[in-house]
């Protein structure tokens, strides 16, 4: 299966409740030949909207990062959330429904093969790198896992509410730029 007929299946899905409240799946956003994947959460009412991860103010806070380190979607990375489709009032997602997304983030990862994932909070890094994952003290390290580099940064929601933690997601990347000129290939010389 190619990226582009996952994303049609993935617009249709309705495994689970939160088909019937959505107004968008929130598939993800980026190339398709992507060596870093960044991973949130899950679409707010912005993104449920515009059907597009990371719109709302955090997303703007998340281009000035990505920016500050040459990364870009339109360029040279992909966006996805661990769960596509908005829960009613942004509670938090039921451990059904985690359960019944996870499978399409696990094919977009195995299509995509990225060299580095950059979890954005908490949850994902609870999700994508260890149950236990203590994001104020972990955040910033890399750990290598079935051939991909994880590391976690702070959600920006948290820095919208926490503005003196920003240095400290800073610093994580810088960190990731440079792990990214050690291990990827193209995504600081703009060809694939
Ligand atoms: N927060 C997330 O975790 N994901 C989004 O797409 C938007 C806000």
């Amino acid at each position: 299966m190619d990226f582009e007929t996952l994303k049609q299946q993935c617009l249709c899905c309705e495994k689970c409740n939160l088909c019937t409240t959505r107004t968008n799946v929130v598939f993800g956003s980026g190339v398709s030949h992507a060596e870093v994947m960044f991973v949130g959460e899950g679409p707010g009412q912005n993104e449920d909207e515009q059907g597009l991860p990371f719109v709302g103010r955090s997303g703007k806070l998340l281009d000035q990062y990505l920016e500050a380190v040459d990364l870009s979607r339109d360029k040279n990375i992909f966006i996805a959330n661990i769960v596509k489709c908005r829960p009613p009032q942004n509670r938090d997602p039921l451990p059904d429904e985690w359960n019944a997304c996870m499978p399409w983030l696990q094919e977009q990862i195995r299509l995509l093969q990225p060299k580095i994932i950059v979890c954005l909070g908490r949850v994902a890094a609870q999700r994508l790198i260890r149950p236990d994952f203590a994001i104020m003290k972990e955040h910033g390290q890399f750990v290598e896992k079935d051939g991909i580099w994880y590391t976690a940064t702070l959600h920006p929601a948290a820095l919208l509410r926490n503005p003196n933690r920003k240095p400290l997601a800073f610093e994580d990347f810088v960190a990731l730029r440079e792990k990214i000129q050690e291990v990827c290939q193209h995504t600081y010389v703009g060809e694939v």
